[in-house]
């Protein structure tokens, strides 16, 4: 089995949700050993945004790209590569002003490539992602589970679907800004929803 971990706090030993991501992935390592692991963590080697020379080396025929623009597409290539790879896709996600991190952002724009990871066909938009389990650790201040604040996950049961990745379990730490036994709780409570989406 392949594992790909993706972390996408800005902060690196201090990030719970880093943390409950290298905990999935423990879990998951326990139950298979043999288990290979590549660890993405998008602080330590941040991905370049989406900008208009990306754009513009994206929709370059590659063998008329300058070295420059087949600079940038490898990069992206690169994050393709390791998404195709893996069997199991474990992310950790923290919730920044209502949202994903930027960083998390450059990622999903990366990996999403018209005719490699989705094309769209007579009947409408096919993920190529497919036979992937995917879990996300999710980290928050406050408590938005279930309410319309939680843009995040209904953005990202979007995007993932839409790339072929249906299979998505969602781990919730909330309350961690909300004084230590709310933050003691929420991550017990996180822990405990690990055990579960394992035992699933
Ligand atoms: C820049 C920034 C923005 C944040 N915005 C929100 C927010 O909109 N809602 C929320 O509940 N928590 C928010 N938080 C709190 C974080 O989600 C929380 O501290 C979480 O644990 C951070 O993840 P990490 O521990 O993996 O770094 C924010 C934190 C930072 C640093």
């Amino acid at each position: 089995m392949k594992i790909l971990q993706v972390n996408s706090s800005a902060r690196r030993d201090a990030s719970h949700s880093t943390r409950l991501a290298t905990r999935l992935v423990e879990r998951l390592r326990e139950v298979a050993p043999e288990s290979k692991l590549t660890v993405r963590d998008l602080n330590v080697v941040p991905h370049p945004v989406l900008d208009e020379a990306a754009l513009g080396a994206l929709f370059t025929p590659a063998d008329q790209r300058t070295l420059e623009q087949a600079e940038r597409v490898a990069l992206d290539d690169a994050l393709i590569a390791e998404i195709q790879a893996a069997d199991v896709v474990v992310l950790g996600v923290p919730m920044y002003n209502f949202g994903v991190p930027a960083a998390l952002k450059n990622w999903i724009d990366a990996i999403s490539r018209a005719g490699v990871t989705f094309r769209y066909t007579e009947k409408g938009p096919e993920g190529l992602l497919k036979g992937k389990k995917v879990y996300v650790a999710l980290t928050r201040g406050g408590q938005y589970r279930n309410t319309p604040s939680d843009t995040q996950v209904p953005y990202l049961k979007t995007v993932f679907t839409f790339l072929g990745l249906t299979d998505v379990q969602f781990v919730y730490a909330e309350g961690l800004a909300m004084g230590p036994d709310a933050e003691r709780n929420g991550l017990a409570a996180a822990h405990e929803q690990i055990e579960e989406a394992l035992a699933a």
